[in-house]
């Protein structure tokens, strides 16, 4: 049964809101900790439906994997190649993370894993890790055009490989690093526009040795000596740069807004939403900035202001490809046009964002044009009418967008599903509602 909310105009956000665990480095610690030989703690994990999916993954495949009643997450690895045969199919869910990862992860050794997931997850490619692994001499079956759900063959020995990434992808380069590991000798993998780097500086914490060069253009040559010792980490999750952009840009948008999100990772390959945010004239400072477990954060203090429309560079978007959604509903409120450039991995996310947000966005009386690979959203400097509903398509990020854009709408905004919401940010409606926002079970309440 599909569960549609409705949001209506909020009161002003405030308050300290505590957005949950990063979910790539919640996969991460997960896997690396079921890769390592020892125990891993982890502290701040996010309990979202797609990283409990890859917990019940790590389980499958003989680690041992539990709660404390601390609410600290504790695996026991089965250390590099020492993982057993699932007995069954390993169900991902929603998570796009979870299975390319996890592909990695079952080609590092002789056995045969099978994979599925949710209706999302199967209309997405999964040819673009099935390339690189295939050099390496995995085999696959899957459904036609490499959709889920399909089988991964890990071959008796693994060939190291130098493979160029031919998209900015942190899935794919993670997927071909986890390969690498069962793999005798040294597995590099080019990026020619730099991805989040959680896997680069896990595996190094949890003893595996890395290599990193900056190439001319702002590339990277990331090398993994194969077959190391990984040994188990303790793991802090900061909050999740992905998840905050939601409270942030509302309470950018709302009137009257100030709101303080805690331990938010700052990590410049994840950031570029917040920069891009400043350069529109938002009001965001970052106080007391840290280090945790290798990874940066701050707190995010957040002052509702006018917006203005910016041209947003195509070679930022690897920053900031999970924020396009809610950068779009920032940019339809700012004043002027915003242009964001070179957002063809859009189309393959949970749904097809692109198409997702030019149609939603247009049927709030938005004007919107897609050019190419390009979206164009002309600001109104001022609240939308809403009154429609919007269906989310199993995708949490434009389910979260809506709702944040219902906040300044007059005849308030509904989505026709929010079940998504909980794969990466479980409790985001009562957070709001705490704050000041007005979502309830809708679109009937209309
Ligand atoms: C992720 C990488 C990105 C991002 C996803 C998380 C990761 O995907 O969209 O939400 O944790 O590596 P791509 O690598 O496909 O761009």
């Amino acid at each position: 049964m599909p569960t549609p909310l409705l949001s209506r105009r909020a009161r002003p956000l405030t308050g300290t809101l505590r957005v949950p665990g990063d979910k790539s480095i919640s996969h991460r610690s997960l896997i690396f900790g079921g890769l390592a030989v020892g125990e891993t703690t982890i502290a701040g994990l996010l309990e979202g439906e797609d990283v409990l999916a890859t917990a019940a993954a790590m389980q499958a495949f003989g680690c041992a994997v539990e709660r404390g009643a601390d609410g600290v997450w504790r695996v026991h690895g089965r250390g590099v190649s020492g993982l057993d045969e699932p007995a069954d199919v390993i169900d991902c869910g929603n998570a796009g993370t979870g299975a390319r990862l996890l592909m990695g992860v079952a080609a590092q050794q002789p056995i045969t894993t099978f994979f599925t997931g949710d209706g999302s997850l199967r209309r997405r490619p999964m040819g673009r890790v099935m390339t690189p692994l295939s050099q390496m001499g995995v085999q696959f079956v899957t459904r036609a055009g490499g959709r889920l759900p399909g089988a991964v063959i890990g071959p008796e020995v693994l060939v190291p490989i130098e493979y160029t990434l031919p998209m900015a992808s942190a899935q794919v380069k993670s997927a071909v690093l986890l390969a690498g590991l069962g793999a005798a000798g040294e597995t590099t993998v080019i990026e020619p526009k730099p991805t989040r780097d959680h896997t680069e500086t896990m595996l190094r914490h949890f003893g595996a040795e890395v290599r990193v060069e900056a190439l001319d253009g702002g590339g990277r040559r990331v090398t993994l000596v194969g077959q190391p010792e990984l040994t188990g980490r303790p793991v802090v999750v900061p909050a999740d740069p992905s998840s905050a952009a939601f409270p942030a840009v509302a309470a950018l948008l709302v009137e009257g807004s100030e709101v303080t999100l805690p331990g938010v990772g700052t990590n410049p390959l994840r950031f570029g939403l917040f920069e891009t945010l400043k350069e529109m004239g938002a009001d965001i400072t970052l106080a007391n900035p840290r280090t945790e477990a290798g990874e940066p954060v701050a707190d995010l203090i957040v002052r509702a202001g006018r917006l203005q429309g910016i041209e947003v560079p195509a070679d930022r978007a690897p920053s900031m490809i999970d924020e396009y959604p809610i950068l779009a509903v920032a940019a339809a409120m700012a004043e002027g046009t915003t242009v964001m450039r070179g957002l063809e991995e859009l189309r393959v996310k949970e749904s097809d964002r692109l198409g997702a947000m030019a149609r939603g966005l247009a049927d709030c009386g938005v004007r919107v044009e897609v050019a190419g690979d390009d979206l164009i959203v002309h600001g109104g400097g001022n609240g939308v009418a809403g009154g429609v509903t919007i269906p989310v398509d199993l995708d949490h990020r434009i389910a979260m967008a809506f709702l944040v854009l219902g906040m300044v709408s007059e005849e308030g905004l509904a989505i026709d599903d929010a079940a998504a919401i909980a794969t990466s940010f479980p409790g985001f409606a009562d957070l709001m509602n705490g704050a000041g926002a007005a979502i309830a079970p809708g679109p009937e309440a209309a």
